[in-house]
């Protein structure tokens, strides 16, 4: 049997960590065979609630589970991690802006980057979740200069998740017959989903979506439309953002990175842009990437047209403004 590996989930005490710590707990992420040590980090006023979190952790009564270690401290929760969730953040409320969004985060994920920095293992896998997630992302790599970029990812996955499912309602299909779409940029309302490369499997022969949809407005309008606004439709009927849906796909995102994705597939994730579709570099962009033995590479040479690559300018656009006031907070502090 493999030694215990240490993970963390930050936000410990909040509504996806609850439906993230089951998948971690039950193997779903790191496989059935890996046990795993469990750091979970929270704010003073969440310790009451996280004693809550771990008696029910205990009660699952599932073997993989070795030690469990609550704390506010990121010194202790980073120590040795070989994975990192970072969920525990300031969450959207309705109404609220972006811009106030990321001022009052900027400075946790500057702490929790220079924690990573001293104490993780230099090959952690640092999943970002909470918002705004790539320019956290980029925040928390910036202060971990001993890390290298390439192991800081933000989550688009629920993105990607939600266009394949939508994309499936539309076709009449189970999800499992879409492959491939993307999600391109910031998780934010200026994403790009992309369905222009997506395949279904209809009747036991793969096709792209767009001949089988044939419907451009839709694809383009009303499609991309949907995507962007979902967690907002979310919010306004739960009253709160997604939580399970969030933690399902961050428990996707980090056991594809951990395991690989099959052959001829791919998935959506923020990662450093290293210039390639001609983004500017240095922003956390999602990217189709392929991944195998724990590394990610970005899919090449897909066909990017017009209609595409305003998109795709829009979106860097605002990860670019992202970063200047980012910078700026961090600088007045
Ligand atoms: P929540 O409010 O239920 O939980 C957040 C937890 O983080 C709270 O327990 C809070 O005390 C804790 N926290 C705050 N500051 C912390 C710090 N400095 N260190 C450790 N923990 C801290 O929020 P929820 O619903 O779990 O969402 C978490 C984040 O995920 C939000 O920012 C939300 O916007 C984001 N999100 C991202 C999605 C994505 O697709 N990337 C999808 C859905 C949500």
């Amino acid at each position: 049997p493999s030694e215990p590996i240490n993970v963390v989930v930050t936000g410990a005490a909040g509504q996806i960590a609850y439906s993230l710590l089951y998948q971690l707990a039950a193997g779903s992420v790191f496989g059935p065979n890996q046990p795993i040590n469990l750091r979970l980090l929270d704010i003073p006023v969440m310790m009451t609630v996280l004693d809550g979190v771990i008696m029910e952790l205990e009660d699952l009564a599932l073997p993989l589970l070795r030690e469990i270690t609550p704390t506010t401290d990121p010194n202790v929760a980073f120590k040795n991690v070989a994975a990192a969730f970072l969920v525990g953040s300031m969450p959207r409320k309705e109404g609220m802006e972006r811009k106030d969004l990321l001022a009052a985060n900027a400075e946790i994920f500057k702490v929790q980057g220079k924690a990573l920095d001293q104490h993780a293992r230099k090959d952690v896998k640092v999943l970002v979740v909470g918002n705004p997630a790539n320019t956290n992302a980029w925040i928390c790599s910036h202060h971990a200069p001993s890390i290298p970029k390439e192991n800081f990812t933000a989550m688009t996955r629920l993105d990607q998740n939600r266009a394949q499912a939508a994309l499936a309602a539309r076709l009449n299909v189970s999800v499992d017959k879409v492959k491939n779409v993307i999600i391109w940029g910031n998780h934010s309302s200026t994403q790009y989903p992309d369905a222009a490369h997506a395949t279904v499997n209809v009747q036991g022969s793969t096709k792209p979506v767009p001949s089988v949809v044939n419907d451009d407005n839709w694809l383009n309008i009303t499609f991309v439309e949907k995507i962007q606004k979902r967690g907002a439709a979310v919010i306004s009927a739960r009253k709160m953002s997604s939580a399970m849906s969030a933690a399902k796909a961050a428990g996707d995102h980090m056991r594809d990175w951990w395991i690989g994705t099959k052959p001829g597939e791919w998935v959506s994730m923020g990662v450093l842009s290293d210039g390639s579709y001609g983004i500017p570099r240095d922003i956390v962009f999602s990217f189709p990437v392929a991944i195998e033995n724990g590394q990610y590479k970005i899919v090449q040479e897909l066909q990017i047209n017009d209609f595409a690559r305003s998109k795709l300018s829009n979106t860097s656009k605002e990860l670019e403004e992202e970063r200047t006031e980012a910078n700026n907070v961090l600088q007045n502090k």
